[in-house]
């Protein structure tokens, strides 16, 4: 997809990888309308990317918040051709210590929000794709613990697992839409995550802005040509 006037969603724009996804978007000409719940990092963020970012705040596992945030979006831009899930946060912890709010925040988040959005951006796209024949690009973020299953980690396991399965579902139901759907994989990144997650990081992370060029470069192929799934890793994690 060629992205010059191209209309973007992406969620957890407030800082970390969402943001280098707004960046990178607008660097190629893209409008962004960026998710989060933290208004102040929004306009922030539109104070340094300019008048093509368009903040929007929204708790993505709100339904009525998630329903408005896509309305705006159709009635302000008039079309959407990219949607980035990538809101989440690591819920980390012995799964005997797991406090059941913990759990279901997790999935509420990690799961239900990427379902949310995803709902509401099918019905535009299948509607580009009846009057032009291309709907769009709805690209999930999930993580290698997407692949993998880890000590301590079973409810973000969990929800990133179901982020695969979504998207798998997804790439087969929409892609005669003319909607590609493509699972992204990443390994430890420098961003906020594990500060988050009350984690520690990896000590030679990839960064951010190198996923989000592979993440463009996903997003700026050919219309025939869908890259369903992408696993990134640090070369050297302990450096
Ligand atoms: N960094 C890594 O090592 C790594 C590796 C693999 C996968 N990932 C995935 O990459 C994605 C982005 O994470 P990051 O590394 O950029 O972390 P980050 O720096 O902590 O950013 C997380 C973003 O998600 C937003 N967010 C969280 N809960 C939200 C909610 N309920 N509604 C709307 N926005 C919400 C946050 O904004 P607000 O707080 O303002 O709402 C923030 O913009 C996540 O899905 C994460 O699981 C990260």
């Amino acid at each position: 997809m060629m992205l010059h006037d191209k209309v973007a969603v992406v969620t957890g724009a407030s800082r970390g990888l969402g943001a280098h996804f707004a960046h990178q978007l607008i660097d190629r000409g893209a409008h962004v309308f960026g998710l989060a719940r933290s208004q102040d990092a929004l306009n922030d963020l539109h104070d340094e990317l300019g008048e093509r970012f368009h903040p929007v705040v929204c708790d993505v596992t709100n339904e009525q918040a998630v329903t408005d945030a896509f309305t705006h979006v159709t009635d302000t831009a008039g079309q959407l051709d990219v949607l980035i899930n990538n809101a989440g946060f690591g819920q980390f912890g012995a799964v005997d210590e797991l406090s059941t709010e913990a759990w279901d925040q997790q999935q509420a988040t990690n799961v239900r929000g990427v379902f949310l959005c995803s709902r509401a951006a099918v019905a535009p796209m299948k509607a580009q794709n009846k009057a032009e024949g291309f709907g769009g690009h709805i690209v999930n973020i999930a993580s290698i613990a997407g692949l993998v299953g880890n000590p301590n980690i079973s409810a973000y396991n969990t929800s990133k697992y179901a982020v695969r399965g979504f998207s798998q579902a997804l790439m087969k139901e929409l892609r005669d839409d003319g909607i590609k759907v493509t699972c992204i994989y990443p390994g430890s990144t420098e961003t906020n995550f594990s500060n988050v997650a009350g984690s520690s990081i990896a000590p030679n992370p990839m960064q951010p802005e190198d996923v989000a060029g592979t993440v463009l470069h996903v997003i700026e192929g050919p219309d025939n040509y869908l890259i369903s799934e992408v696993v990134m890793r640090p070369l050297r994690p302990r450096g």
